[in-house]
């Protein structure tokens, strides 16, 4: 008996396992005063084309914040003007996902980050040339962020870049109402939550409303031929099984950062739903059922972008301001 699972105890890990969370608000003047350098030194990196070997791209550039950390293109535009293999995803809620890319290739976002750095249709950069740009344009700021540690070296750059992304996620009317602020959700964004309650969190689930495990894009019905080019997961592990697996995208802020899915060849919402309703689950919903299942999605847009998202955030006068 002592190796066996009591079917109550599955029982109960099957009820928690489609759990919606909400988050809390980043705050930056929580930080203690190294974590604050390297949060603001990840500020000033994010916005820096000088990272790109030819000086014309920064992150911000496919992560723009006014778009809600994306580029609005169904795949990104790199350096002279080459074009990224995917869509780009959101960073503002990278940091609520449990692997980072569409195939889950980087665990964390230190490792994430030096991707898009030396990516020759993406940032263009070399590991030399990144380091010689930072020790003239960032060497203070290192010093700071870094104290007694020798550098400035990729892993302090990784290291910077990801202290920003940490405090991007932010709250929307959704985590009111998970809250337990029930109108923060009008009638029809509730029903809405509960078809998705019903159907979506075996795989959009926690409190990125996704982001936390890999599915195969296709479970029930396989995915459109024309649209398996990019297989995902297998494209790394060449494991027959792993086709078309793909990390379960975050759908917070999902209605700003169309077009959508790893190729951006989705321009809808409503045609998103269609597809994962056919593909996911074999079923198809009314309209009225659609309508309110894409009125939630619209509702986990975050309720406002915080200051230091954007590239002119000042944080001298952050701190000075205590803000
Ligand atoms: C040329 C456009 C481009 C640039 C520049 C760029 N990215 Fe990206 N980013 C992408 C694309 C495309 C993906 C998805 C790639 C994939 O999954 O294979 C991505 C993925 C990510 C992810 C993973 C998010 C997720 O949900 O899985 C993070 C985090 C990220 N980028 C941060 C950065 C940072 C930090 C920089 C600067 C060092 C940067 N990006 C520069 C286009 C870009
Ligand atoms: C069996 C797992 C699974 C289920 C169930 C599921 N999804 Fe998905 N969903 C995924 C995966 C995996 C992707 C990523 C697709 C890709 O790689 O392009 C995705 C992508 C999406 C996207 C596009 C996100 C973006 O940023 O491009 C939306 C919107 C979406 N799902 C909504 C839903 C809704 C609404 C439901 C319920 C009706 C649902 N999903 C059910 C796994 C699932």
């Amino acid at each position: 008996m002592r190796h066996t699972i009591s079917p109550f105890v599955l029982g109960l890990a099957l009820v928690g396992c489609g759990d919606l969370e909400s988050i809390a608000n980043p705050d930056p003047t929580q930080l203690d005063t190294i974590e604050f350098a390297r949060f603001r030194l990840g500020h000033g990196l994010f916005f820096d084309s000088g990272l790109s070997g030819a000086g014309d791209v920064s992150c911000s550039s496919c992560h723009e914040p006014s778009k809600f950390g994306v580029d609005g293109l169904a795949r990104s535009e790199g350096t002279g003007g080459a074009i990224a293999d995917r869509n780009a995803p959101s960073v503002f809620n990278a940091a609520l996902k449990d692997r980072q890319f569409w195939d889950g290739r980087a665990q964390t976002l230190e490792e994430q980050a030096s991707g898009p750095l030396f990516a020759a249709n993406e940032m263009g950069q070399t590991e030399e040339g990144l380091i010689e740009h930072v020790r003239v344009a960032w060497m203070q700021e290192f010093d700071v962020a870094f104290p007694g540690e020798e550098g400035p070296t990729l892993e302090q750059v990784t290291i910077a870049l990801a202290s920003y992304e940490r405090m991007l996620p932010r709250r929307s009317r959704f985590d009111q109402f998970l809250d337990d602020d029930r109108d923060a959700l009008s009638r029809r964004e509730r029903r809405g939550l509960r078809i998705f309650r019903r159907n979506c969190t075996e795989c959009h689930t926690g409190s990125g409303v996704g982001g936390a495990d890999y599915h195969k894009l296709g479970k029930d019905v396989p995915w459109p031929q024309d649209r398996r080019e990019d297989e995902g997961l297998f494209e790394v592990t060449g494991d027959p099984s792993d086709k078309m697996v793909f990390m379960t995208p975050s759908l917070r802020n999902v209605a700003e950062t169309g077009p959508w899915f790893h190729d951006g060849s989705v321009e809808s919402l409503e045609e998103a739903v269609q597809l994962m309703a056919r593909h996911q689950l074999d079923r198809s919903f009314t309209e009225a059922q659609e309508q309110a299942l894409v009125s939630f999605l619209k509702a986990l847009k975050a309720e406002d972008v915080q200051p230091w998202a954007y590239g002119d955030w000042d944080a001298e006068a952050a701190v000075r301001d205590g803000e």
